[in-house]
């Protein structure tokens, strides 16, 4: 059989390279899409800028080229402005929606044909509990940008179901990486590992069709959101 494609955004640090290494270890083929690539074993490495609207056709084209076909796509990388919707100028509105609802919205279109033609293509999309939650003020406009990102999963998931692709949102809390580190004191030992949401994306990237799971809220502390 052969070994299946999966294009992971954000690949070089945090998430999307705990993403990459589980990946590899279960035996897929890496294409890695990075806003500065770096060398990463036997994988393409490819430039991957979410803000700039040809980058994912060109990096979809590239990973046809060496691997003539893609199974799965991770949408990943992400970034949060600590603000409210109120403190927050239309410029930082942009750059939230930008990056982290129209880079998978762009992935994901121009990787259909090829998810589509698997049979069993599979989108993740690393959402967040700030898409299921406002938890705070300052995090109101990540998690408008999140609630998007959520919703444009879901509407993945009925775009593509009848051709047998499937749509997960990933929705941890906090996760122990330069992101999470840089919002809070909270001691990274006791945050969501970066490794186990990996694991994660794993198990969803290996179910069948018939066993698809649209959400997968993550809680490193005890509150409602389940
Ligand atoms: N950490 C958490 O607590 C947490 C919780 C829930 C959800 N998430 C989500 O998980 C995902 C990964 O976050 P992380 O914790 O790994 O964050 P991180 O350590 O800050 O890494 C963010 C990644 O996204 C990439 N990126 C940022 N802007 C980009 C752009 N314009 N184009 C392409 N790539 C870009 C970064 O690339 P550079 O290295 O070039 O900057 C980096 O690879 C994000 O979607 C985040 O919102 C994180």
């Amino acid at each position: 059989m052969s070994r299946r494609v999966v294009m992971i955004t954000g690949a070089n640090r945090g998430l999307g390279k705990a993403i990459a290494e589980e990946l590899a270890a279960k035996g897929w083929d890496l294409s890695l899409g990075m806003r500065r690539p770096v060398p990463a074993g036997a994988a393409l490495v490819h430039p991957f800028e979410a803000t700039e609207p040809a980058s994912a056709a060109a990096w979809v084209n590239a990973t046809v080229e060496r691997f003539g076909r893609i199974d799965a796509i991770v949408n990943n990388a992400g970034i949060m402005i600590p603000k409210s919707v109120v403190d927050a100028d239309e410029a930082e509105l942009d750059a939230v929606l930008d990056v982290n609802l129209k880079g998978p919205w762009r992935l994901a279109r121009a990787a259909w044909p090829h998810l589509a033609a698997a049979g069993e293509g599979r989108i993740v999309t690393i959402v967040s509990l700030s898409g299921k939650r406002v938890k705070a003020a300052r995090s109101g406009l990540y998690s408008v940008s999140k609630f998007a990102a959520l919703g444009l999963a879901h509407a993945l998931r009925h775009a593509g179901w009848e051709a047998g692709v499937r749509s997960t949102a990933i929705c941890p809390g906090f996760v122990a990486t330069d992101m999470a580190r840089g919002l809070t004191e909270k001691d990274p030992a006791t945050m969501t590992q970066a490794a186990d949401i990996a694991r994660i994306v794993g198990l969803v990237l290996d179910l069948p069709n018939t066993a698809s799971i649209a959400e997968v809220p993550v809680n490193c502390t005890i509150e409602d959101v389940i």
